[in-house]
């Protein structure tokens, strides 16, 4: 550490280790005479963190910093969102959007905690992920002043490499990606570098954790998923922490080439993107969630969560976590999950999950509902009363209509004939 100086600014930094923060580090001394702690906030992302914190010291950040939040993730997050069924726009599980708001919310309490003013992330000007910074720190702690140095300082990858350069910054070693590529326990973004062409196939090098479908299996397998009240507890009968159960399901379905996912997406700022995922673990689970939802919910509750849960996905995209209406309706999801208990059996396979078995005590399709009353005699003559019932305003409808029309049709060719007469 090196020996603060009271009279400069004091910046707490969102620092991931990359190119972008580990430049940041002596751009925001250089651009806002102030002084930089850097905060890396573990959330499952792949890499190794505690080299990065010495290179940030050795890059002249005063002091730096790991937090380990991936149980918060999982718990506080990732568990609500799965609840949710949450996928954007019906594919994307939302992996970094759900990670922003726990990485600000640290990040603000770090900073007030060390007395420090301002703190300082690496988005861009274009993206979702500065909307959900912003927004997380605006509300949870609006004394902050937030510092985006990518988005003011408008270099490009070369003059940050001429920067780093000559500066005489200590780089990661391994070459920059030409991607950007963002991490954490929930999936793997990707975007820009050769996936700006929507029209071109993703190459293999994008892929990180699924493997080359070469890899994948020939052979199908099948796992078992224990959910108690819609949160995962085992798999195959062995109960895992939800950090551990998360990892297991990554590894398993990426294996098998799970959750790849390529979206042309509509970001906050109204712009479209092309993005690749990859979210084994996230698009396994959630297909077993679903899947035990519909046996345990009724039909009405089913159909009207499934608009709670997308409003619920929309909400995380936009960087609303912290909103009322978000904890809201995450309330509303709770109280429908008491019943969501029960096995579902997965079949991973060539690039595929599919629930293929579910089970529980609390399942609604009951075969002996089907008697009830009436002995092993399913009561027909019911059933002819209640779809009569059932179609009565159509019947009404249809027979208006047709009436109505026959007369207009009847009284036409007459007014028609009438003014047509010499
Ligand atoms: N488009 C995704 C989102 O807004 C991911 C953003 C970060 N992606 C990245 N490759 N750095 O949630």
């Amino acid at each position: 550490m090196t020996t603060s100086n009271p009279s400069r600014r004091h910046v707490v930094l969102a620092y991931s280790g990359g190119l972008d923060t580990s430049i940041a580090i002596p751009w925001i001394g250089e651009h806002h005479d102030a002084e930089v702690t850097a905060l890396s906030i573990d959330v499952g992302q792949e890499g190794e963190l505690t080299g990065a914190l010495d290179r940030a010291r050795r890059n002249g950040a005063r002091d730096a910093r790991l937090v380990d939040a991936k149980a918060a993730f999982v718990r506080e997050f990732l568990w609500p969102a799965l609840q949710a069924n949450a996928l954007y726009e019906g594919v994307y599980p939302l992996s970094t959007a759900l990670a922003r708001p726990l990485i600000a919310r640290t990040l603000a309490s770090v900073a007030l905690e060390l007395g420090a003013d301002t703190v300082a992330h690496g988005c861009t000007g274009k993206g979702n992920d500065q909307v959900r910074f912003d927004v997380a720190i605006h509300t949870l702690a609006p004394s902050l002043t937030i510092i985006a140095p990518v988005r003011e300082w408008n270099m490009n990858r070369d003059d940050e490499i001429r920067y780093a350069r000559d500066h005489h910054l200590e780089i990661r070693a391994t070459v920059e990606s030409p991607y950007s590529v963002d991490e954490n326990l929930w999936g793997r973004s990707v975007e820009g570098g050769r996936l700006e062409d929507p029209n071109r196939p993703a190459p293999e090098e994008v892929f990180d954790w699924t493997g080359h479908p070469e890899t994948w299996p020939k052979e199908a397998e099948t796992l078992v998923v224990d959910f108690e009240r819609g949160l995962p507890t085992r798999i195959d009968g062995r109960a895992l922490d939800p950090v551990d159960l998360v990892r297991e399901m990554n590894r398993r379905a990426g294996a098998h080439g799970v959750g790849r996912i390529d979206h042309v997406e509509d970001r906050v700022v109204g712009i479209k993107s092309r993005e690749t995922y990859e979210c084994p673990g996230a698009i396994a689970l959630l297909e077993a969630h679903r899947s035990l939802e519909s046996l345990v919910l009724p039909r009405d509750l089913l159909q009207f969560k499934a608009g709670v849960d997308r409003r619920f996905s929309d909400l995380v995209y936009e960087g609303l976590w912290f909103s009322p209406l978000r904890e809201a309706l995450g309330a509303f999801v709770v109280s429908t999950q008491e019943v969501v208990t029960g096995s579902v059996t997965l079949r991973l396979h060539q690039g595929s999950v599919r629930a293929v078995g579910r089970t529980s005590e609390y399942s609604l399709l009951a075969p002996e509902l089907a008697t009830f009353g009436a002995g092993s005699r399913f009561p027909q003559e019911l059933a002819v009363g209640f779809i009569h019932l059932y179609g009565l305003p159509n019947q009404l409808a249809h027979a208006r209509r047709t009436a109505a029309r026959a007369s207009t049709e009847a009284e036409t060719p007459a007014a028609g004939a009438l003014l047509n007469r010499p």
